[in-house]
Protein backbone atom coordinates (compact mmCIF):
# COMPACT_ATOMS: atom_id res chain seq x y z
CA UNK A 1 0.00 0.00 0.00
CA UNK A 2 1.39 3.61 -0.88
CA UNK A 3 -0.85 5.97 0.45
CA UNK A 4 -3.23 5.72 3.38
CA UNK A 5 -6.68 7.05 3.58
CA UNK A 6 -6.66 8.66 7.14
CA UNK A 7 -10.17 9.31 9.33
CA UNK A 8 -8.74 11.80 12.12
CA UNK A 9 -11.37 11.90 14.90
CA UNK A 10 -11.26 15.26 16.50
CA UNK A 11 -11.98 19.27 15.66
CA UNK A 12 -9.74 21.54 17.75
CA UNK A 13 -6.77 23.16 17.40
CA UNK A 14 -4.90 19.75 18.07
CA UNK A 15 -6.49 17.69 15.22
CA UNK A 16 -5.85 20.96 13.01
CA UNK A 17 -2.30 20.45 13.73
CA UNK A 18 -2.04 16.72 12.99
CA UNK A 19 -3.70 17.03 9.60
CA UNK A 20 -1.19 19.72 8.89
CA UNK A 21 1.51 17.53 10.06
CA UNK A 22 -0.44 14.74 8.07
CA UNK A 23 -0.70 16.77 4.98
CA UNK A 24 3.21 17.14 4.58
CA UNK A 25 3.50 12.98 4.55
CA UNK A 26 4.56 11.50 1.75
CA UNK A 27 2.03 8.35 2.51
CA UNK A 28 -1.29 10.41 2.80
CA UNK A 29 -4.07 9.99 0.56
CA UNK A 30 -6.99 11.08 1.78
CA UNK A 31 -7.93 12.64 4.94
CA UNK A 32 -10.91 12.70 6.35
CA UNK A 33 -11.33 14.72 9.95
CA UNK A 34 -15.03 13.71 12.05
CA UNK A 35 -16.26 16.97 13.13
CA UNK A 36 -13.29 18.54 11.62
CA UNK A 37 -12.92 22.83 11.88
CA UNK A 38 -11.93 25.51 9.01
CA UNK A 39 -8.60 24.27 9.45
CA UNK A 40 -8.30 20.43 9.28
CA UNK A 41 -10.45 20.93 6.21
CA UNK A 42 -7.24 22.74 4.38
CA UNK A 43 -5.68 19.48 4.18
CA UNK A 44 -8.66 17.28 3.20
CA UNK A 45 -12.71 16.99 4.09
CA UNK A 46 -14.98 17.51 7.51
CA UNK A 47 -17.20 15.15 7.86
CA UNK A 48 -20.01 15.04 10.53
CA UNK A 49 -19.91 11.76 11.67
CA UNK A 50 -21.15 11.32 15.79
CA UNK A 51 -17.82 9.59 17.07
CA UNK A 52 -19.75 8.18 20.35
CA UNK A 53 -21.71 5.31 17.31
CA UNK A 54 -19.31 3.89 16.63
CA UNK A 55 -20.76 1.93 14.35
CA UNK A 56 -20.97 4.97 12.28
CA UNK A 57 -17.81 5.44 12.00
CA UNK A 58 -16.98 2.03 11.09
CA UNK A 59 -19.72 2.28 8.10
CA UNK A 60 -18.14 5.39 7.31
CA UNK A 61 -14.06 3.25 6.98
CA UNK A 62 -16.06 0.74 4.89
CA UNK A 63 -17.37 2.53 2.95
CA UNK A 64 -14.72 5.38 1.81
CA UNK A 65 -11.72 2.95 2.29
CA UNK A 66 -10.28 4.23 5.12
CA UNK A 67 -7.22 2.67 5.95
CA UNK A 68 -6.13 3.80 9.55
CA UNK A 69 -8.23 5.55 12.07
CA UNK A 70 -6.22 8.43 14.15
CA UNK A 71 -8.30 9.59 17.28
CA UNK A 72 -7.50 12.79 18.91
CA UNK A 73 -9.52 13.48 21.94
CA UNK A 74 -9.60 11.13 25.41
CA UNK A 75 -13.13 10.78 25.60
CA UNK A 76 -13.89 7.99 22.42
CA UNK A 77 -10.76 6.21 23.50
CA UNK A 78 -12.06 5.52 27.23
CA UNK A 79 -15.18 4.46 25.70
CA UNK A 80 -13.51 1.91 23.23
CA UNK A 81 -13.66 3.19 20.01
CA UNK A 82 -10.18 1.78 19.38
CA UNK A 83 -10.78 -1.83 20.89
CA UNK A 84 -14.01 -1.76 18.70
CA UNK A 85 -12.35 -0.48 15.42
CA UNK A 86 -9.91 -3.60 16.03
CA UNK A 87 -12.23 -5.81 16.26
CA UNK A 88 -13.31 -4.81 12.73
CA UNK A 89 -9.93 -5.80 11.90
CA UNK A 90 -9.71 -1.57 10.98
CA UNK A 91 -5.83 -0.10 11.87
CA UNK A 92 -6.09 2.48 14.61
CA UNK A 93 -4.15 4.57 16.16
CA UNK A 94 -4.98 5.07 19.95
CA UNK A 95 -5.16 2.64 23.12
CA UNK A 96 -7.58 0.30 23.86
CA UNK A 97 -9.99 1.12 26.40
CA UNK A 98 -8.03 -1.03 29.18
CA UNK A 99 -5.06 0.98 28.56
CA UNK A 100 -6.87 4.45 28.64
CA UNK A 101 -7.91 3.95 31.61
CA UNK A 102 -4.55 5.50 32.50
CA UNK A 103 -6.44 8.64 31.86
CA UNK A 104 -9.91 7.26 32.46
CA UNK A 105 -9.25 6.28 35.93
CA UNK A 106 -7.07 8.23 38.45
CA UNK A 107 -7.93 4.96 40.91
CA UNK A 108 -6.39 3.18 38.38
CA UNK A 109 -3.53 5.30 38.02
CA UNK A 110 -2.31 5.57 41.52
CA UNK A 111 -2.94 2.36 41.99
CA UNK A 112 -0.57 0.86 38.55
CA UNK A 113 2.56 3.52 39.51
CA UNK A 114 2.47 1.84 43.29
CA UNK A 115 2.26 -1.75 41.86
CA UNK A 116 5.67 -0.47 39.39
CA UNK A 117 7.53 1.91 41.95
CA UNK A 118 6.85 4.84 39.16
CA UNK A 119 7.04 7.88 41.83
CA UNK A 120 3.84 9.86 42.02
CA UNK A 121 1.99 11.79 45.23
CA UNK A 122 0.68 9.66 48.09
CA UNK A 123 -2.78 9.18 47.97
CA UNK A 124 -5.68 7.33 49.42
CA UNK A 125 -8.97 6.28 47.57
CA UNK A 126 -12.69 6.87 48.59
CA UNK A 127 -16.54 5.80 46.84
CA UNK A 128 -18.80 8.59 47.46
CA UNK A 129 -20.86 7.05 49.76
CA UNK A 130 -17.87 7.10 52.30
CA UNK A 131 -16.68 10.87 51.57
CA UNK A 132 -17.51 11.08 55.90
CA UNK A 133 -14.68 8.86 55.69
CA UNK A 134 -12.32 10.74 52.82
CA UNK A 135 -12.70 13.83 56.01
CA UNK A 136 -11.93 12.28 58.53
CA UNK A 137 -8.51 10.76 56.83
CA UNK A 138 -7.42 14.37 55.99
CA UNK A 139 -8.35 15.25 59.34
CA UNK A 140 -5.83 12.55 61.09
CA UNK A 141 -3.24 13.51 58.35
CA UNK A 142 -3.87 17.14 59.23
CA UNK A 143 -1.41 18.40 56.30
CA UNK A 144 -2.50 21.64 53.86
CA UNK A 145 -2.33 22.18 51.33
CA UNK A 146 -4.22 18.91 50.01
CA UNK A 147 -5.61 17.67 46.53
CA UNK A 148 -9.05 16.31 45.83
CA UNK A 149 -9.45 14.13 42.84
CA UNK A 150 -12.78 13.21 41.10
CA UNK A 151 -11.79 9.57 39.61
CA UNK A 152 -13.27 9.62 36.07
CA UNK A 153 -12.95 12.17 33.31
CA UNK A 154 -14.23 15.89 34.27
CA UNK A 155 -12.82 18.08 31.42
CA UNK A 156 -10.07 19.99 34.00
CA UNK A 157 -12.58 20.53 36.64
CA UNK A 158 -12.79 17.67 38.90
CA UNK A 159 -9.35 18.36 40.88
CA UNK A 160 -9.26 20.79 43.76
CA UNK A 161 -6.45 22.37 45.94
CA UNK A 162 -7.44 22.47 49.30
CA UNK A 163 -5.72 24.90 52.30
CA UNK A 164 -7.37 24.34 55.31
CA UNK A 165 -9.96 21.83 56.41
CA UNK A 166 -12.83 24.32 55.74
CA UNK A 167 -12.14 24.19 52.27
CA UNK A 168 -12.28 20.36 52.08
CA UNK A 169 -15.87 20.58 53.61
CA UNK A 170 -17.01 22.69 51.32
CA UNK A 171 -15.39 21.18 48.33
CA UNK A 172 -16.75 17.57 49.62
CA UNK A 173 -20.16 19.05 49.75
CA UNK A 174 -19.72 20.76 46.12
CA UNK A 175 -18.30 17.49 44.74
CA UNK A 176 -21.70 15.27 46.34
CA UNK A 177 -24.34 17.66 44.79
CA UNK A 178 -22.56 18.75 41.42
CA UNK A 179 -24.33 16.44 38.93
CA UNK A 180 -22.15 17.04 36.32
CA UNK A 181 -19.51 15.60 38.38
CA UNK A 182 -21.61 12.52 39.69
CA UNK A 183 -20.36 10.28 37.75
CA UNK A 184 -16.22 10.93 37.60
CA UNK A 185 -16.62 11.16 41.46
CA UNK A 186 -18.15 7.92 41.99
CA UNK A 187 -14.87 7.59 43.56
CA UNK A 188 -12.31 10.20 44.88
CA UNK A 189 -8.66 10.26 45.37
CA UNK A 190 -7.36 12.37 47.82
CA UNK A 191 -3.61 13.26 47.72
CA UNK A 192 -0.42 15.02 49.04
CA UNK A 193 0.15 17.89 47.34
CA UNK A 194 3.50 18.00 45.31
CA UNK A 195 5.71 21.34 45.66
CA UNK A 196 7.77 22.12 41.83
CA UNK A 197 7.38 22.88 38.79
CA UNK A 198 5.41 21.16 36.24
CA UNK A 199 6.24 20.04 32.72
CA UNK A 200 4.63 17.69 30.37
CA UNK A 201 6.76 14.39 28.13
CA UNK A 202 4.88 13.25 25.16
CA UNK A 203 5.32 9.51 24.29
CA UNK A 204 4.95 7.08 21.03
CA UNK A 205 4.41 3.39 21.85
CA UNK A 206 3.69 0.64 19.79
CA UNK A 207 2.97 -1.46 23.52
CA UNK A 208 6.66 -2.79 23.93
CA UNK A 209 8.95 0.11 22.43
CA UNK A 210 8.47 3.71 22.88
CA UNK A 211 9.72 7.36 22.00
CA UNK A 212 9.72 10.50 23.61
CA UNK A 213 8.11 12.67 21.12
CA UNK A 214 8.98 15.96 22.68
CA UNK A 215 8.01 18.10 25.90
CA UNK A 216 6.54 20.99 26.94
CA UNK A 217 4.74 23.19 29.64
CA UNK A 218 1.39 24.64 28.98
CA UNK A 219 -0.61 27.67 31.61
CA UNK A 220 -3.78 26.45 31.90
CA UNK A 221 -5.22 29.36 34.22
CA UNK A 222 -7.06 31.53 32.61
CA UNK A 223 -5.30 35.15 33.79
CA UNK A 224 -1.72 36.45 33.53
CA UNK A 225 0.61 35.42 36.32
CA UNK A 226 -1.28 31.85 36.27
CA UNK A 227 -4.41 33.66 38.00
CA UNK A 228 -8.51 32.75 37.99
CA UNK A 229 -10.24 29.80 37.00
CA UNK A 230 -8.46 26.81 35.06
CA UNK A 231 -9.08 26.44 31.58
CA UNK A 232 -8.59 23.77 28.45
CA UNK A 233 -5.43 25.53 28.16
CA UNK A 234 -3.87 29.34 27.16
CA UNK A 235 -1.00 28.62 25.95
CA UNK A 236 2.02 26.53 25.80
CA UNK A 237 5.44 26.65 25.03
CA UNK A 238 7.96 23.81 23.63
CA UNK A 239 10.89 22.27 24.65
CA UNK A 240 10.46 23.35 28.38
CA UNK A 241 14.03 24.99 29.97
CA UNK A 242 13.22 23.37 33.22
CA UNK A 243 13.40 19.74 31.57
CA UNK A 244 17.17 19.25 31.73
CA UNK A 245 19.06 16.05 29.62
CA UNK A 246 19.59 14.38 33.20
CA UNK A 247 16.25 14.87 34.31
CA UNK A 248 15.08 13.49 30.89
CA UNK A 249 17.42 10.18 31.21
CA UNK A 250 15.37 10.44 34.79
CA UNK A 251 11.90 10.18 33.80
CA UNK A 252 12.89 7.97 31.05
CA UNK A 253 14.35 5.61 33.69
CA UNK A 254 11.96 5.87 36.52
CA UNK A 255 8.48 6.66 34.67
CA UNK A 256 8.48 5.96 31.08
CA UNK A 257 10.29 2.60 30.40
CA UNK A 258 8.31 0.98 33.81
CA UNK A 259 4.74 2.18 32.19
CA UNK A 260 5.71 1.01 29.28
CA UNK A 261 7.18 -2.62 30.45
CA UNK A 262 4.27 -2.38 33.70
CA UNK A 263 1.21 -2.11 31.18
CA UNK A 264 2.94 -4.75 28.89
CA UNK A 265 3.02 -7.01 32.29
CA UNK A 266 -0.66 -6.15 33.21
CA UNK A 267 -1.46 -7.39 29.65
CA UNK A 268 -2.82 -3.61 28.64
CA UNK A 269 -0.12 -2.92 26.33
CA UNK A 270 0.08 0.65 25.48
CA UNK A 271 -0.20 1.38 22.27
CA UNK A 272 -0.70 5.45 20.83
CA UNK A 273 0.46 8.46 23.18
CA UNK A 274 1.02 8.68 26.75
CA UNK A 275 1.50 12.14 27.78
CA UNK A 276 2.86 12.23 31.08
CA UNK A 277 2.38 14.95 33.78
CA UNK A 278 5.22 15.86 35.89
CA UNK A 279 5.93 17.96 38.93
CA UNK A 280 9.35 18.73 38.97
CA UNK A 281 10.24 18.36 42.96
CA UNK A 282 13.28 18.71 45.16
CA UNK A 283 13.29 14.61 45.19
CA UNK A 284 12.63 14.68 41.72
CA UNK A 285 9.97 14.25 39.04
CA UNK A 286 6.84 12.52 39.85
CA UNK A 287 4.00 11.54 37.92
CA UNK A 288 0.89 14.17 38.09
CA UNK A 289 -1.53 12.34 36.01
CA UNK A 290 -1.21 10.50 32.66
CA UNK A 291 -3.07 11.21 29.55
CA UNK A 292 -3.52 9.06 26.83
CA UNK A 293 -3.44 11.58 23.96
CA UNK A 294 -1.60 14.85 22.97
CA UNK A 295 -2.30 17.77 24.95
CA UNK A 296 -4.12 20.65 23.63
CA UNK A 297 -2.02 23.17 23.31
CA UNK A 298 0.90 21.63 23.62
CA UNK A 299 0.46 19.51 20.82
CA UNK A 300 0.28 22.36 18.57
CA UNK A 301 3.54 23.61 20.39
CA UNK A 302 5.45 20.24 19.49
CA UNK A 303 4.20 18.99 16.50
CA UNK A 304 5.96 22.01 14.67
CA UNK A 305 9.50 20.78 15.86
CA UNK A 306 8.92 17.15 14.93
CA UNK A 307 10.88 16.50 11.47
CA UNK A 308 9.82 13.22 11.14
CA UNK A 309 6.67 11.79 8.51
CA UNK A 310 4.14 11.94 11.24
CA UNK A 311 1.91 9.41 9.70
CA UNK A 312 4.96 6.95 8.88
CA UNK A 313 5.55 7.01 12.45
CA UNK A 314 2.00 6.06 13.71
CA UNK A 315 2.16 3.16 10.56
CA UNK A 316 5.35 2.29 12.35
CA UNK A 317 3.62 2.38 15.59
CA UNK A 318 0.50 0.38 14.33
CA UNK A 319 2.71 -2.37 13.06
CA UNK A 320 4.79 -2.85 16.17
CA UNK A 321 7.86 -1.08 14.15
CA UNK A 322 8.78 1.35 16.23
CA UNK A 323 12.00 0.33 17.08
CA UNK A 324 12.79 0.97 13.53
CA UNK A 325 12.64 4.78 14.06
CA UNK A 326 13.69 7.60 15.68
CA UNK A 327 12.80 11.30 16.50
CA UNK A 328 14.27 13.61 14.90
CA UNK A 329 13.52 17.73 16.30
CA UNK A 330 14.66 20.88 14.66
CA UNK A 331 16.23 22.35 17.99
CA UNK A 332 13.47 25.65 17.55
CA UNK A 333 12.01 26.83 20.53
CA UNK A 334 7.97 26.73 19.98
CA UNK A 335 5.60 29.36 21.73
CA UNK A 336 1.42 28.84 21.23
CA UNK A 337 -0.52 31.46 22.40
CA UNK A 338 -4.41 30.83 22.36
CA UNK A 339 -6.72 33.64 21.54
CA UNK A 340 -9.91 33.48 23.44
CA UNK A 341 -13.78 34.05 23.14
CA UNK A 342 -14.14 36.81 26.09
CA UNK A 343 -15.56 35.29 28.85
CA UNK A 344 -14.22 32.16 28.33
CA UNK A 345 -14.30 29.63 30.48
CA UNK A 346 -17.26 30.78 31.24
CA UNK A 347 -20.14 32.21 29.33
CA UNK A 348 -18.96 33.67 25.96
CA UNK A 349 -20.58 34.44 22.30
CA UNK A 350 -19.92 32.68 19.06
CA UNK A 351 -20.28 34.35 15.69
CA UNK A 352 -17.40 37.14 15.77
CA UNK A 353 -15.64 37.31 12.30
CA UNK A 354 -12.19 36.96 12.05
CA UNK A 355 -9.98 39.55 10.24
CA UNK A 356 -6.29 39.13 9.66
CA UNK A 357 -6.09 35.68 9.21
CA UNK A 358 -4.25 35.97 5.78
CA UNK A 359 -1.51 38.66 7.25
CA UNK A 360 0.87 36.54 9.36
CA UNK A 361 4.28 36.12 8.33
CA UNK A 362 6.42 32.79 8.06
CA UNK A 363 7.29 32.54 11.68
CA UNK A 364 4.29 31.73 12.84
CA UNK A 365 1.37 29.02 11.65
CA UNK A 366 -2.08 29.67 12.76
CA UNK A 367 -4.12 26.81 14.21
CA UNK A 368 -8.22 26.81 14.03
CA UNK A 369 -10.21 25.51 17.16
CA UNK A 370 -13.30 26.95 17.75
CA UNK A 371 -13.83 28.77 14.38
CA UNK A 372 -16.23 28.03 11.84
CA UNK A 373 -16.66 29.11 7.70
CA UNK A 374 -19.50 31.26 6.23
CA UNK A 375 -19.18 32.08 2.44
CA UNK A 376 -15.34 32.09 2.74
CA UNK A 377 -15.06 34.22 5.93
CA UNK A 378 -13.92 33.32 9.26
CA UNK A 379 -16.43 33.15 12.47
CA UNK A 380 -15.57 32.19 16.26
CA UNK A 381 -17.58 29.61 17.37
CA UNK A 382 -16.56 28.38 20.74
CA UNK A 383 -14.33 29.63 23.74
CA UNK A 384 -10.49 28.36 23.01
CA UNK A 385 -11.31 29.78 18.85
CA UNK A 386 -7.45 29.70 17.48
CA UNK A 387 -4.36 29.04 18.40
CA UNK A 388 -0.41 30.97 16.90
CA UNK A 389 2.42 29.23 17.41
CA UNK A 390 5.61 31.11 16.24
CA UNK A 391 8.92 29.70 15.72
CA UNK A 392 12.64 31.38 16.93
CA UNK A 393 16.03 30.21 17.50
CA UNK A 394 15.68 30.85 21.05
CA UNK A 395 12.28 30.37 23.57
CA UNK A 396 12.92 34.68 23.64
CA UNK A 397 12.33 35.21 19.70
CA UNK A 398 9.51 32.27 19.88
CA UNK A 399 7.49 34.50 21.99
CA UNK A 400 8.32 37.22 20.14
CA UNK A 401 7.34 35.88 16.88
CA UNK A 402 4.18 34.38 18.03
CA UNK A 403 3.32 37.89 19.63
CA UNK A 404 3.89 40.10 16.59
CA UNK A 405 1.24 37.25 14.95
CA UNK A 406 -1.22 37.41 17.54
CA UNK A 407 -1.19 41.29 17.19
CA UNK A 408 -2.69 41.03 13.02
CA UNK A 409 -5.67 38.58 14.16
CA UNK A 410 -8.77 40.04 15.49
CA UNK A 411 -12.69 39.65 16.47
CA UNK A 412 -14.43 41.03 18.89
CA UNK A 413 -13.76 40.06 22.39
CA UNK A 414 -10.78 38.84 21.47
CA UNK A 415 -8.83 37.66 25.00
CA UNK A 416 -5.33 36.35 25.10
CA UNK A 417 -2.41 36.39 27.61
CA UNK A 418 0.14 38.03 27.37
CA UNK A 419 2.13 35.98 29.40
CA UNK A 420 3.06 32.45 27.45
CA UNK A 421 6.66 31.67 27.71
CA UNK A 422 7.56 33.84 30.44
CA UNK A 423 7.48 31.31 33.27
CA UNK A 424 9.94 29.32 31.28
CA UNK A 425 12.13 32.66 30.26
CA UNK A 426 12.50 33.28 33.86
CA UNK A 427 13.98 30.22 34.36
CA UNK A 428 16.47 30.49 31.87
CA UNK A 429 17.40 34.14 32.81
CA UNK A 430 18.12 32.76 36.71
N1 LIG B 1 -0.54 16.13 43.91
C1 LIG B 1 -0.56 17.36 43.40
N2 LIG B 1 0.22 18.32 43.93
C2 LIG B 1 0.19 19.58 43.43
N3 LIG B 1 -0.58 19.98 42.43
C3 LIG B 1 -1.38 19.06 41.85
C4 LIG B 1 -1.40 17.71 42.29
N4 LIG B 1 -2.28 17.03 41.54
C5 LIG B 1 -2.78 17.92 40.65
N5 LIG B 1 -2.25 19.14 40.83
C6 LIG B 1 -2.55 20.36 40.05
O1 LIG B 1 -3.85 20.25 39.50
C7 LIG B 1 -3.81 20.20 38.07
C8 LIG B 1 -4.86 19.23 37.55
O2 LIG B 1 -4.61 17.92 38.04
P1 LIG B 1 -4.54 16.69 37.07
O3 LIG B 1 -4.21 15.48 37.89
O4 LIG B 1 -3.64 17.00 35.95
O5 LIG B 1 -6.04 16.52 36.63
P2 LIG B 1 -6.85 16.90 35.31
O6 LIG B 1 -5.89 17.35 34.25
O7 LIG B 1 -7.54 15.64 34.97
O8 LIG B 1 -7.79 17.97 35.74
C9 LIG B 1 -2.38 19.81 37.75
O9 LIG B 1 -1.99 20.24 36.48
C10 LIG B 1 -1.62 20.47 38.87
O10 LIG B 1 -1.41 21.84 38.61
MG1 LIG C 1 -3.95 17.62 33.87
Amino acid sequence: MDKYNVLLIGGGGREHSIAWKLGQSEKIGKLYSAPGNPGTAQFGENVSLDVQKFEEIADFVDDKNVELVIIGPEAPLVAGLADFLEEKDIPVFGPKKAAAMLEGSKEFAKEFMMRHNIPTADFAVFSSTDYDDALKFIQTKDTYPIVLKADGLAAGKGVFICDNEEEVKQRLLYIKKDSSLAEAAQRLVVEEFLEGEEASVFVISDGHTSHIIHNAQDHKRIGEGDTGLNTGGMGAYSPAPLLTHDLLERVKKEIIEPTITGMQLEEKAYFGILYVGLMITKDGPKVVEYNCRLGDPECQAILPSLENDLLELIIAATEQRLDEKSIQLDNQYRCCVVLASEGYPGKYEKGKKITGLNDTDDKAFIFHAGTTENAGDIYTNGGRVLNVVGSGNTLEEAIEHTYANVEKINFDGCYYRKDIGAKGLKRIQN
